[in-house]
């Protein structure tokens, strides 16, 4: 076994060229290595057409999870889909050439799905690109979820964005024409989504929360500096993005609470607000060119350091595992009032707080200076006991010992993560809080992704392996003094050369569905009809009514449904009794959606009333 690690090891440095500066990492370095091919491997296996363990899903289709049941996972999330194709994009431009059928083949899955009318809305309006998730064969998901999410189109615009700049930069004409002519128009939809929407509720990345998202609004934030820079090369108007961009800057500074930062606000459940959420946000928007930025909150910030540490000891007495180690690296999870299968550490949150750290070593490396103020002391103090505030440079006596300190602790919980692995290598979602076994899905993507990002990250501290490229966070110039709630209405188009369906992204007109349907407690009403917008009649796939405005005097239960503009529809309505049967209303009600010109507005309503048996109350 320790041969194994030590030629994997040895391997590394061969092929990528790059020597580990410290030597007291050499065992875990190799261990590194091993987890590193089986999670890389792990994450094609879940990618169709080919993927060993996606069967059925669509090419450039990625699964969250190969598990059917318990949980079924056997969809694609957009958010989880951008983030692992950032990682493949990474990979490519460190070198593995083979990966760029796997981003070609997303990027035409993106198109398509982007056109693919579903339960927050369609293309037209730009709502549909909210949906969290679709089926991997590329069809709608009409089941009740936390909807929408809005980080999703701001990370998928992101890792396309990566891969475009390369094309570009390689000045080769066939590259340059993928970019403009397919990648753009891809990525062109999910900015304009992110400029018109930022500022509109959103379901948190845990799909729990609806509100305000630190993760959310940093990354979109990120999305429409980048993807600014990259439409004015490309000649496009960007002008939505440029002025978007700092308000969402300036919304973001709301989250900092002085001690850490609030990862959701504007919320109705009552939460600490310590969650790993911001953890991932400061790996999804490191740029390795900038320094310490509190107000981007950049891995080496004294707001995310001190952050980190506060998430991090919010776990040391939760889990079992943890034996209540009172300092050093422990497992760590979503948050720590978390209950979804049993409330457990993640692979994915644990390794992410490693990542940061040496995102951390990186930026601090590149600017050759390193500062301690009261903000952070803490979390300097719990690595390094001696640590005082002040500003070190590598000549300094504490440079190194600061940086090894670092080092050090981010180390600490990759091997963790590392110790509650299977032999096998394989990385499900969760690991047992009691023992460290796997929980949840298996073989998730997102997991395994994070392994090879956070290896990468280490590499880029520890060598002279190339860093992740810079999105450009030192062209913003500052935090503007007033913020401003705006929204730039965008264009929405089917990227026809990227794959979506000719025909695809016609005019659409939200129409509100009202019918007073007097309930008793446990009953519900739902909404079918013969379109596929309507769930062709299927019962499973009928929608949820909100009986949110339901009062005595009018008994209303309603929905929005983004329906095509001219087409004529059959639908009724729905009682679900609490025993699981099903009341039909009696009968069939037609009708036409007006033409897009005649709507003021953008929105329809329909009034109607039950017609039909009713249910009776059990007793
Ligand atoms: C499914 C979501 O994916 C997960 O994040 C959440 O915790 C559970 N639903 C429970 O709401
Ligand atoms: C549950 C997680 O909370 C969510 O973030 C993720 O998108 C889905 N699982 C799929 O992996």
């Amino acid at each position: 076994m320790i041969l194994r690690y030590f030629i994997a090891a040895l391997a590394t440095i061969l092929v990528d060229g790059t020597a580990a500066r410290s030597l007291y990492g050499w065992g875990l370095e190799s261990k590194i290595e091993v987890q590193n091919k089986i999670s890389l491997q792990g994450v094609l296996n879940n990618i169709g057409p080919d993927g060993s363990l996606a069967p059925g899903a669509h090419a450039g289709i990625i699964i969250a999870s190969p598990s059917t049941e318990d949980p079924n996972y056997f969809y694609t999330w957009t958010r989880d889909a951008g983030l692992t194709m950032k990682m493949i994009v990474d990979e490519f431009l460190h070198g593995k050439h083979d990966l760029r059928p796997y981003i070609q083949d997303y990027l035409k899955a993106q198109a398509i799905l982007q056109t693919v009318s579903n339960p927050s809305g369609a293309l037209s309006s730009g709502r549909g690109l909210g949906e969290p998730k679709f089926y991997a064969n590329e069809t709608r998901f009409n089941g009740d979820w936390g909807r929408p999410q809005r980080d999703g189109p701001a990370l998928r615009a992101t890792a396309l964005i990566t891969y475009a700049r390369w094309l570009i930069n390689s000045r080769n004409r066939d590259n340059i024409q993928e970019a403009v002519e397919k990648v753009w128009p891809v990525v062109q939809n999910d900015l304009n989504y992110v400029a018109q929407y930022w500022n509109d509720t959103t379901f948190d990345l845990w799909e729990e929360v609806l509100g305000s998202s630190f993760f959310t609004s940093a990354v979109q934030h990120r999305a429409l500096v980048e993807g600014s820079a990259l439409g004015k090369k490309l000649g496009a108007d960007t002008e939505a993005y440029d002025s978007e961009a700092p308000n969402i800057l300036c919304f973001l500074q709301t989250y900092w609470n002085g001690n850490y930062t609030v990862a959701n606000v504007g919320i109705e459940q009552q939460r600490t607000g310590i969650d790993s959420n911001t953890i991932l946000t400061s790996i999804a928007t490191f740029d390795p060119e900038e320094g310490c930025d509190d107000a981007l909150f950049q891995p080496c910030s004294h707001r995310s350091l001190a952050n980190l540490k506060v998430y991090v000891d919010s776990f040391r007495t939760v889990y079992t595992i943890n034996k209540k180690a009172k300092t050093g690296p422990v497992a760590t999870g979503r948050y720590a009032e978390d209950v979804y299968y049993g409330g457990n550490p993640w692979y994915l949150t644990t390794l992410a707080v490693s990542e940061q750290l040496y995102d951390a070593i990186q930026q601090w490396s590149t600017v050759r200076s390193l500062t301690i103020t009261d903000v952070d002391l803490a979390f300097w103090k719990s690595i390094y006991p001696s640590a005082k505030a002040g500003t070190y440079k590598p000549r300094d006596r504490q440079w190194n010992k600061l940086l090894d300190s670092v080092l050090e602790y981010a180390d600490g919980f990759v091997n963790i993560a590392l110790k509650y692995t299977p032999a096998s290598g394989a990385l499900a979602e969760q690991y047992s809080r009691e023992n460290g076994t796997a929980v949840s899905a298996r073989d998730l993507t997102w997991s395994y992704a994070s392994f090879v990002t956070m290896r990468s990250a280490r590499l880029s501290a520890t060598s002279n392996y190339p860093q992740v490229p810079s999105w450009g966070a030192q062209t913003i110039k500052s935090v503007p003094k007033q913020c401003v709630a705006s929204s730039a209405v965008g264009v929405y188009k089917p990227a026809i050369k990227a794959g979506a369906p000719p025909g695809s992204g016609q005019c659409t007109v939200m129409v509100t569905f009202d019918v007073n349907a007097t309930t008793f407690y446990g009953e519900n009403i739902y909404l079918s009809g013969n379109t596929t917008d309507l769930g062709n009649w299927r019962v499973f796939d009928a929608f949820a009514m909100s009986a949110n405005e339901y009062t005595q005097e009018r008994p209303l239960w309603t929905i929005d449904v983004e329906l095509p503009a001219n087409e004529t529809i059959q639908y009724h309505y729905l009682r679900s009794q609490p025993n699981g049967t099903w009341i039909h209303e009696t009968k069939n009600r037609t009708y036409t959606v007006p033409p897009c010109a005649n709507v003021i507005g953008g929105n329809v309503t329909i009034d109607d009333a039950w017609v039909g048996p009713v249910g009776t109350p059990p007793k």
